[in-house]
């Protein structure tokens, strides 16, 4: 039998289920018997929910069925070792990162990034430079970074011990990584990716180049995200000649649940193996049923689908429609959810769609959420959108303070129209897609008040900021620039 189509941590469970056993250990279900409301929903489920037992192996001190599962992980993506984690690429940039860098040590961080990665920043108490993504002026987002950016912030920061990119964006744009891994390793400076939304990227043509293909050092994967895994299910992949792997694993133990779960790290079983066998008819099968859904949707008036700039391309899984029709983003994805189609993302003029990587004849109702959506959105008038974009740009900036400063210091409340010029004390970010407009630590300008402004005013919805709806922002105390 051809070692991909093993699955040793399904098959070790399975097995132990079929033995009916008899549970004296955690956790306190005791394989859903003693489980009694909506049993019917958890039932399957649970008999696979075990803990370290014999044959079942320790994520933590892998060395039985869930080191042959990573192992077989290893040989599909072909690094040096591939982990599974259980708390999502959250914990893979928490520990890539704190793996690669300490106190003080400046890193190149692409502004556009997930909070984890801030927030794994801020632990490490370095001193990040954040590059300012290109903006594309048809999508209204923010795609990746330019390698002269790059280029520009290397050559002010050449001491910089990483350099932190998310590739791709939340709606599948993406850039010229290669261009920057090769520049950043010209320099010695490991890349450090976060790929929550491309773990299906190593199947090939027709999806972009995986990060692990071309070279970075260290690369997330929100596995759950576009593959058959559980949510929180993810990898973690390591090529590095620049860190070293003990430290990874190091942190890996540290952020992670010393109970992991095994239907998590069995469904990512699953969805390597599924990665493993994704074949050439596959992939045609997928671009075909693609392109027929787009089809539908480009013959309904009141939305745009968006096409990736070209030459550079996209993912193929996204489909982002933009409102053509007098609703806004937010007001496009309610009349969606009106009709039971539920969407990943909208933001002020877009929502985003993620679509199942489908296999071979497998069936998914695209022809039916198309037909839906025509039919919802037929009593909205189309109108013509010219909205206005306030360029912020930074290129490359840094905060007003550092970490440790920022942790002694008090903060106080104060109204948005006197914040222009003092110090943010909170992270303000719209979600999704996460991408923080305001950061700990950051000046406050009129140009990001006015950004802030227009995303009130459009009905985003924000984490942190808990006074905004006051039209109040958290300052340092005392300090203004
Ligand atoms: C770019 C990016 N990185 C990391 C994460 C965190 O991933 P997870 O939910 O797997 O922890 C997300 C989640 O949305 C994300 O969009």
């Amino acid at each position: 039998m051809d070692a991909q189509s093993r699955l040793p941590i399904v098959q070790a469970l399975m097995g132990h289920a079929e033995a009916n056993p008899i549970s004296f250990h955690v956790p306190g279900h005791k394989y859903g018997q003693i489980f009694t409301s909506h049993k019917e929903y958890f039932k399957q489920l649970l008999k696979l929910d075990v803990t370290e037992l014999s044959g079942l192996d320790d994520l933590h001190a892998a060395e039985g069925v869930i080191l042959e599962a990573e192992t077989l992980l290893t040989e599909v993506f072909q690094v040096q070792k591939s982990y599974f984690m259980i708390n999502g690429s959250t914990v893979g940039n928490l520990s890539m990162i704190m793996a690669a860098c300490t106190e003080g040590d400046t890193v190149l961080v692409q502004r556009n990034c997930h909070k984890s990665v801030l927030h794994a920043l801020r632990l490490a108490k370095a001193n990040p430079i954040f590059l300012e993504p290109e903006y594309n002026p048809e999508w209204k987002v923010a795609e990746g970074i330019g390698v002269s950016t790059v280029n520009r912030a290397i050559s002010l920061y050449p001491e910089a011990k990483a350099i932190i990119l998310t590739y791709p964006n939340y709606y599948g744009m993406v850039y010229d990584l290669q261009g920057i891994i090769d520049e950043a390793h010209d320099f010695h400076i490991p890349v450090l990716v976060d790929e929550a939304h491309g773990a299906h990227f190593i199947v090939g043509s027709p999806f972009p180049t995986s990060a692990v293909k071309m070279g970075a050092d260290i690369v997330v994967q929100s596995a759950h995200k576009t593959l058959p895994a559980m949510t929180m299910g993810a990898f973690l992949h390591f090529n590095s000649k620049l860190l070293f792997l003990d430290r990874v694993k190091y942190y890996l133990e540290i952020f992670q649940s010393s109970s992991p779960s095994y239907p998590i790290m069995a469904s990512l079983d699953v969805a390597r193996f599924y990665l493993a066998t994704y074949n050439y008819q596959d992939r045609l099968f997928l671009q075909e049923k693609i392109q027929q859904f787009k089809n539908l949707l480009v013959s309904i008036p009141q939305i745009k689908v968006l096409d990736y700039p070209e030459p550079i391309g996209g993912d193929l899984l996204k489909v982002t429609i933009q409102s053509c029709c007098s609703l806004n983003g937010y007001e496009l994805q309610k009349q969606l959810e009106a009709e039971a189609i539920y969407t990943e993302l909208a933001d002020p003029e877009n929502v985003l769609l993620v679509l199942p990587l489908l296999k071979t004849d497998q069936e998914f109702p695209l022809e039916t959420a198309a037909a839906k959506i025509k039919l919802r959105l037929a009593a909205f008038p189309t109108v013509e959108k010219n909205q206005e974009y306030t360029n912020i740009s930074n290129g490359v900036s840094s905060l007003a303070l550092d970490y440790k400063t920022m942790s002694i210091l008090p903060s106080r409340e104060i109204h948005i129209k006197e914040a222009a010029g003092e110090i943010c004390a909170e992270q303000i970010t719209p979600y999704p897609p996460g991408i923080p407009l305001l950061l700990e630590g950051e000046l406050i300008t009129e140009g990001k008040l006015h950004q802030l402004r227009n995303l009130l005013v459009s009905g985003a919805k924000f984490q942190g900021g808990t006074a905004l709806k006051q039209g109040r922002l958290k300052v340092f105390y005392n300090i203004r620039m």
